[in-house]
C-alpha cells in the first residue's frame, strides 16, 4: 500500500492518480530530472578535475571529435566511469511496475542507461546511450581493432575512428527513434513527463503532440518548467519521492 504520508498535500495528486489508473496506453518522457537522485552528473557537473577548462559543449561535437579524438574519447571515458558508478532511483524502478501493469512506452533524453539497468524494456532512446559506439564513418564493412590506451578504437581495415553513441550539437535525432516516438505520442491516452526542462526539441515537442491528439499530459518536475503550460495537471515534486506514490508498486521482497 502507497505511504500517504510522504506527499501529504501534493496538489493535483489525487488526479494524477485517477488517470494514471484509467489509462491503457501510456507515454512516458524523462530528462536528466529523473537521474537526479541517483546522482548522475551533469554535463556540466561532468567537467571536474582535468576536465574543468574546457566547455562541453566544445566537446561534444563531431568537429570536437574530429579534431581531438582522443581527448574527447577520454572525456566519454569519464562520463562512462562516473555513470557506471551509481544505480537507478524509486524513479526507475516505479517505471518498471507501471509497465508490468499496463502498457507503456518509455522514451527518453537520457544517454545514462539508467532505464534499463531498472529493467525497463523497450526504452526508446532520442539522444542516443553514453555505453554504445558506433563508426564515425567507415568502409561498410568496419571490424574494431585493439585500440591503444586512451585512443579510440580504428577499424582493422579501412583505419575510421569508433565514436560514442550519442547524439551531439548539431545532429538530428536517430530516425527511428524519432518516428517511433512521435507515433506513441499520437496514440497514446496518457502523457507522463518527468524530469524534463522541455527547452530541448524535437523531445520538446512529444508532450504537445499527445496533448493535441486528446491525451492528458502530467508533469513530474520540482521545478516550473516550459512544459507546465502544455499541462493538465503538474506535479511540483522530485520523481524518486513522487512517482512511487502515483501507482501500486510490488511489495518489498522478504529477506
Ligand atoms: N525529479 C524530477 N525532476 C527533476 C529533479 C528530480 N529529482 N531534479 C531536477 N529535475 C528537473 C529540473 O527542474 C529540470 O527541469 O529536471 C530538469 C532537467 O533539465 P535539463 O538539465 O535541461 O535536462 P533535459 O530536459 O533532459 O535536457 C534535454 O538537453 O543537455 C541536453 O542532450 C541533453 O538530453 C539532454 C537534453
Amino acid at each position: 500500500m502507497a505511504d500517504e504520508s510522504r506527499l501529504p498535500a501534493l496538489p493535483g495528486l489525487e488526479e494524477a492518480r485517477r488517470l494514471i489508473g484509467g489509462a491503457s496506453n501510456i507515454f512516458v518522457l524523462t530528462g536528466a530530472g529523473i537521474s537526479a537522485e541517483s546522482g548522475v552528473p551533469t554535463f556540466r557537473d561532468a567537467m571536474t578535475g582535468l576536465w574543468e577548462q574546457f566547455d562541453p559543449e566544445e566537446l561534444a561535437s563531431e568537429a570536437a571529435y574530429r579534431r581531438q579524438p582522443a581527448l574527447v574519447w577520454q572525456w566519454y571515458q569519464h562520463r562512462r566511469e562516473l555513470v557506471a558508478a551509481v544505480n537507478p532511483n524509486p524513479a526507475h524502478h516505479a517505471l518498471v511496475a507501471l509497465a508490468a501493469q499496463k502498457p507503456v512506452t518509455l522514451v527518453t533524453q537520457n544517454v545514462d542507461g539508467l532505464h534499463q539497468r531498472a529493467g525497463s524494456a523497450g526504452v526508446i532512446e532520442l539522444h542516443g546511450n553514453l555505453f554504445a559506439n558506433k563508426w564515425l564513418d567507415g568502409c561498410g564493412r568496419c571490424s574494431e581493432a585493439t585500440a591503444l590506451p586512451g585512443m579510440p578504437p580504428r577499424c582493422n581495415l579501412c583505419g575510421a575512428l569508433m565514436r560514442p553513441g550519442v547524439v551531439w550539437f548539431g545532429e538530428d535525432l536517430p530516425r527511428v527513434a524519432r518516428y517511433r516516438a512521435e507515433h506513441v505520442a499520437q496514440t497514446c491516452d496518457l502523457c507522463l513527463v518527468v524530469g524534463t526542462s522541455g527547452l530541448v526539441y524535437p523531445a520538446a515537442g512529444l508532450p504537445g503532440v499527445a496533448r493535441d491528439h486528446g491525451a492528458p499530459v502530467i508533469v513530474v518536475n520540482p521545478q516550473p518548467s516550459a512544459l507546465d503550460q502544455t499541462a493538465d495537471i503538474v506535479l511540483s515534486a522530485a520523481a524518486g519521492a513522487c512517482l512511487p506514490q502515483l501507482w501500486p508498486q510490488p511489495a518489498p521482497s522478504a529477506g
